[in-house]
């Protein structure tokens, strides 16, 4: 059985006082969600206050983003060891928004993705196409390409522990969400292309998220599909009422 799971990307927003205040909302309305498991991704500053009221709820932390480095002379970076030590159990790496900003790529998240598994922490695994790829039709070739480069030389064993994210860069934060049918089509093909990689077992149980302008009003629908797992969700997760009625969309 996959893992049903919904992930809040809260990016760079809110204070320190102002993340609390909304963690303590999302747990106090989380209590009966049985089926999901809820992940908030808070900024960096607020993981290991975040993970002590969160502990015994069924709410796991993630960090945003680690560094490609392992520890050192790397000013403003945060190890994957260093998250795992503030609590964080999950990281999302490869995420569109580091990508276009800060030039990540395939080999570096290759990287990052072998320290968080070094670290006993799950890498949500993020890719996706531009809307320039999409209207060409290149959108199979480019995640087929994100995906072989993300996971080179990553055993089978320690892809157990992967999560991946499908994000079209043309719904994130833009209200345009990717209909259900595009998702289904998408996450079917990202699961064949695990499936040829790592064999039926491993695709079979990935856990496969939808992230792109999602909300209470669409995420019924996109989950409905047999191979949409979850979701990764950015602005919405920043309401409480909004991120846990996402999660009761199961
Ligand atoms: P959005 O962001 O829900 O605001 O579109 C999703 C994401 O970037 O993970």
């Amino acid at each position: 059985m996959r893992k049903h799971i919904v992930a809040g990307n809260w990016k760079m927003n809110k204070t320190f006082s102002e993340g609390i205040d909304l963690i303590n909302k999302i747990i106090n309305k989380s209590e009966p969600l049985q089926n999901v498991q809820l992940i908030i991704a808070p900024p960096f500053i607020l993981t290991s206050e975040a993970a002590r009221l969160a502990m015994n709820k069924n709410i796991d932390l993630a960090g945003q983003n680690c560094a490609n480095h392992d520890e050192g002379a790397y000013t403003g970076e945060i190890s994957a060891r260093m998250l795992k030590s503030s609590g964080a159990t999950y990281v999302i790496l490869g995420h569109s928004e580091r990508r276009a900003y800060y030039h990540e790529t395939d080999e570096i998240i290759n990287t990052k993705i072998k320290l968080c598994l070094e670290n006993s922490l799950t890498p949500i695994v993020c890719c996706g196409e531009v809307l320039e790829e999409r209207e060409a039709n290149k959108h199979f070739e480019v995640v087929a390409k994100q995906i072989k480069g993300m996971f080179q030389d990553i055993s089978s064993e320690a892809f157990k522990n992967i999560v991946i994210a499908y994000e079209p860069v043309w719904a994130i934060g833009t209200g345009k969400t990717a209909s259900p049918e595009q998702a289904q089509e998408m996450h079917l093909f990202i699961r064949e292309t695990i499936k040829n990689i790592y064999g039926s077992d491993l695709s079979n149980n990935v856990s496969i998220l939808y992230g792109g302008s999602c909300k209470p009003s669409n995420a019924k629908e996109l989950f409905a599909n047999p191979d949409v797992d979850g979701g990764l969700i950015g602005g919405a997760s920043l309401n409480a009422d909004d991120f846990i009625a996402i999660a009761n969309s199961f």
